[in-house]
């Protein structure tokens, strides 16, 4: 057992001071540091300096490791342009990021406080970074394919990294199931994998509904993509509508990365289904995207969360500064309330989203916790200081195990 005092702890809705906390894997008790002594007797003791927090692990659940490469080689500026880029400069960048390329990324994220991520992971390169890492992994192998005769070769490819990832044995491991896009998998696969996320209880997402490319070729068969699968697949319709995409997911609650260009009806239907949206605001910036109106979903109760994307539409993956963006983004949202909404996005809804133990203070839940070294006593616009100023961390637990920091 080990207890740790920190001068503050954020719990679910207040930030408490004279409080310590007892934990293992778990967090077993939050109480006054004596009663826990005398309950847990032996337990290892850290007290920590003056003006500490100790929030929850952050959680990054949409992000593409195998793409960690990538600093100046892609296009950014326009969406279409940006994919061709990532066509063109594919093979390079994955068979230029080896095994320490990934660790260093994921080594990163840790040093920036994110205790759990979700990988999309287009090819599996990216497992054994994974399952060598420290946080939690949920492993989302990704099937994309929007061409009928290739759909049992991509199927069965999905399915073989799908299994090894099902054989990795490592606590808080989580095989997964990802869907690249409407309109880059074909109805029939998208269908055969959502059945298997939902018979076997896997975690389920997809990109909707990114850029105006996608929403003109979804609905009129025409705009960017036109040209696009034209010239590359020799395509002149999509595959599918985004309203019958959305249909597969109905009773099969996912999360849904991007969704910038989503019209009201589809709002409606994800609401119903209780899906999430994942919020990444730097990557939609960066390709030339809209901004996700997170006034419609909150209007409509949709739960939402924020990611880093990859680094193939990212320049870092530090949820800090992926909140910061979104809140001089979204300029006209009241400053605290969205602050507060950005900090839940990264903590206790994400974890919601993937079904998860984490991302609270509170007895029963995993340990995942760091400690921020403020340096004056949090007033109740903590969380636009916290995500302002990018405190240092100097401590981070996943499942109650120290794995950045000294004792
Ligand atoms: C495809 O494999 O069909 C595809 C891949 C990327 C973008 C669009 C389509
Ligand atoms: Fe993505």
């Amino acid at each position: 057992m080990k207890i740790i005092t920190p001068h503050y702890i954020m719990l679910r809705d207040r930030v408490v001071s004279g409080l310590s906390v007892a934990f293992d894997k778990e967090i077993k008790k939050i109480a006054p540091f004596e009663e826990l002594i005398e309950e847990f007797e032996g337990a290892e003791v850290t007290t920590l300096r003056e003006h500490s927090l100790l929030m929850p692990g952050l959680i990054n659940a949409h992000v593409h490791i195998e793409f960690s490469k990538n600093k100046t080689e892609l296009s950014y500026g326009d969406f279409l342009n940006w994919l061709y880029s990532v066509i063109e400069n594919r093979a390079d960048l994955i068979n230029e990021c080896d095994l320490s390329c990934m660790s260093h990324a994921i080594d990163k994220m840790l040093d920036n406080g994110i205790t759990t991520f979700g990988a999309i992971s287009s090819h599996a390169m990216d497992l054994e970074a994974c399952v060598k890492a420290k946080q939690n992994v949920v492993f989302f192998n990704e099937l994309i394919g929007s061409q009928a005769n290739m759909a049992d070769a991509l199927f069965s490819d999905f399915t073989a990294r799908l299994d090894a990832s099902k054989a990795v044995k490592r606590e808080d491991f989580y095989p997964a199931v990802a869907i690249h896009s409407p309109y880059s998998v074909h109805p029939v696969l998208v269908k055969k994998a959502v059945t298997i996320a939902k018979n076997e209880n896997l975690k389920l997402t997809a990109h909707f509904m990114e850029s105006i490319a996608e929403r003109e070729w979804l609905d009129e068969d025409k705009g960017d993509f036109k040209a696009f699968f034209d010239k590359l697949l020799s395509q002149d319709k999509s595959v599918t509508s985004a309203e019958e995409f959305l249909d597969y997911f109905q009773n099969t609650p996912a999360l849904l990365t991007h969704v910038t260009n989503a019209n009201p009806k589809e709002l409606d239907t994800i609401a119903k289904n209780s899906h999430t949206v994942i919020h990444c605001p730097i990557s939609n910036r960066l390709l030339g995207n809209p901004t996700l109106n997170i006034k419609a979903l909150n209007e409509k109760k949709i739960r939402w969360i924020v990611a880093t994307d990859g680094l193939s539409s990212n320049y870092d993956l530090d949820l800090f500064e992926e909140m910061k963006i979104s809140l001089f983004m979204h300029a006209d949202a009241p400053l605290l309330e969205f602050a507060q909404a950005l900090i839940n996005g990264v903590t206790v809804h994400a974890a919601e989203a993937l079904g998860l133990n984490t991302g609270v203070i509170e007895a029963g839940k995993n340990a995942d916790m760091i400690v921020i070294d403020l340096d004056a006593e949090p007033t109740k616009e903590l969380p636009i200081h916290l995500i302002l100023h990018r405190y240092n961390i100097s401590k981070v637990y996943i499942n109650g195990k120290l794995e950045k920091g000294e004792r």
